[in-house]
């Protein structure tokens, strides 16, 4: 009988995590995707803000048994638009990311999705006010989160959540303050580390309302551990009723 290899996609895997995650799954079927790949191989150029390249992304991966997906992009940029004039973190952290998920397991239902999600969204709001452009990652990563419980409640337990600690990066970095990049390099989390939380939750059966997580304090280092997520937070309609407009939007404009 021919049995069809599972395949792997990573998307993010040129940052600090997402190498590691790739050098993981070395000796299996795995797929990379990222603006500084070339389509060749088992590369996909895919950029997360070129709402075409994530629809070629789409229809590439759908030819593969994409069995497990890593989202695990971010990205942090102030005052930027889209070239379809959207806001640029909301596209790149939430948007972008949802809408792949969404198509590949409408048709890929069996796919398992493990989204690298981040503690920072504990203190986010649903806000996407450019002016409040220091707080842009955080909202947009929450507002990408509470996406993603959504899609959960039409494709249940196809989705897992981690969040890899405070991790030395080029995102962590810009983010915090010089005293902070300090602290991070000396005390973060270890990528490895950060990288098993990725790993540990893509194997569980169900996430349920957990992620996995660093087990030590405030979640920022320490081995993985599955940890419940005290969120209460629901999408807010208002949002939810834009992401549908920009949805259609954009595939009319694409002739999707
Ligand atoms: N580091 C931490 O402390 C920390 C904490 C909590 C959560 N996280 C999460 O961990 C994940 C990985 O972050 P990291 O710390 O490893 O950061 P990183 O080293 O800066 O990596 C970010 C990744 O996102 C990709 N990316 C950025 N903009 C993109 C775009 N427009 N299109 C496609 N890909 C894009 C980058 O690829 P290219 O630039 O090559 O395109 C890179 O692979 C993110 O989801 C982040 O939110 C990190």
């Amino acid at each position: 009988m021919f049995l069809c290899m599972r395949t792997i996609g990573i998307i993010g895997s040129t940052g600090a995590i997402g190498k590691c995650l790739a050098s993981y799954f070395k000796n299996e079927n795995y797929i990379e995707a990222g603006r500084s790949l070339e389509t060749s191989g088992n590369h996909i150029y895919l950029d997360l803000s070129d709402f075409r390249s994530v629809c070629d992304f789409i229809n590439r991966i759908s030819l593969e048994n994409i069995a497990l997906l890593f989202l695990n992009s971010g990205t942090f940029e102030v005052k930027k638009y889209t070239i379809d004039g959207y806001e640029y973190n909301f596209m790149v952290n939430a948007f972008s990311p949802y809408y792949i998920a969404k198509k590949i397991l409408s048709l890929k239902p069996n796919c398992r999705i493990v989204l690298t999600s981040s503690i920072s969204i504990l203190h986010a709001k649903q806000d996407l006010d450019p002016k409040h452009w220091k707080r842009i990652y955080r909202n947009t990563k929450l507002i990408e989160y509470l996406l993603f419980k959504e899609l959960e409640k039409e494709f249940p337990n196809a989705i897992c959540y981690a969040h890899p600690g405070i991790v030395p990066s080029k995102l962590s970095f810009g983010l915090h303050s010089k005293v902070i990049r300090g602290w991070i390099k000396h005390f973060g989390n270890t990528i490895e580390s950060g990288t098993e939380c990725l790993i540990q939750a893509s194997t569980l059966s169900s996430c349920n309302s957990s992620w996995v997580s660093p087990s030590g304090f405030l979640s920022l280092r320490g081995k993985p551990k599955l940890k419940k997520l005290k969120l209460k937070k629901v999408l807010k309609e208002e949002i939810k009723q834009n992401i549908l407009k920009i949805e259609k939007e954009l595939e009319e404009k694409y002739g999707i």
